[in-house]
């Protein structure tokens, strides 16, 4: 179990990420952190670039900058976006792609956070999100 100040933190850690966001193009930045079963944090921003397709998103940096680092176990993601310089309007919720690079190593008890500011957020399961997934178990 996590408690609910580590859980404050992994929030407050992902709208703090946003600085990290290189997006010169979209001008939209996006802040991730990932809470690690040990209880260490990792976070990302998105990455842009000039050709447009080899943009990496916050929550992508974040789970790979964690595995890169000999971690696979994590508890909850915690992800902000919004306009640059301006507090999030919305809430921002995970693209496709990255709910699928969760899939990769989350457990059924992954836990999602969307994250306006540090007093309002919006949690749920990946499953949720990314029903009917498609996992390693299906390859044999
Ligand atoms: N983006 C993310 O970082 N995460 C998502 O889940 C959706 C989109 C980024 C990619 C791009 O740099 C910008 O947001 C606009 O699409």
């Amino acid at each position: 179990m996590v408690d609910e100040r580590k859980l404050e933190e992994l929030r407050y850690a992902a709208l703090q990420a946003r600085e990290m966001a290189y997006a010169p193009y979209s001008h939209y930045t996006v802040g991730a952190a990932l809470l690690t079963k040990n209880g260490k944090i990792y976070q990302g921003g998105n990455i842009e670039n000039a050709s447009y397709g080899a943009t990496n998103c916050a929550e992508r940096t974040a789970v790979f900058k964690a595995v890169s680092d000999g971690c696979r176990e994590f508890y909850a993601i915690a992800i902000a976006g919004g306009m640059e310089d301006c507090k999030p309007v919305d809430y921002a919720w995970p693209c496709g792609i990255c709910r699928q690079v969760m899939q990769e190593f989350a457990g059924e008890e992954f836990r999602i956070f969307v994250v306006k500011s540090e007093n309002e957020y919006r949690e749920c399961l990946l499953k949720e999100l990314l029903p009917y997934g498609f996992g390693g178990e299906s390859i044999q």
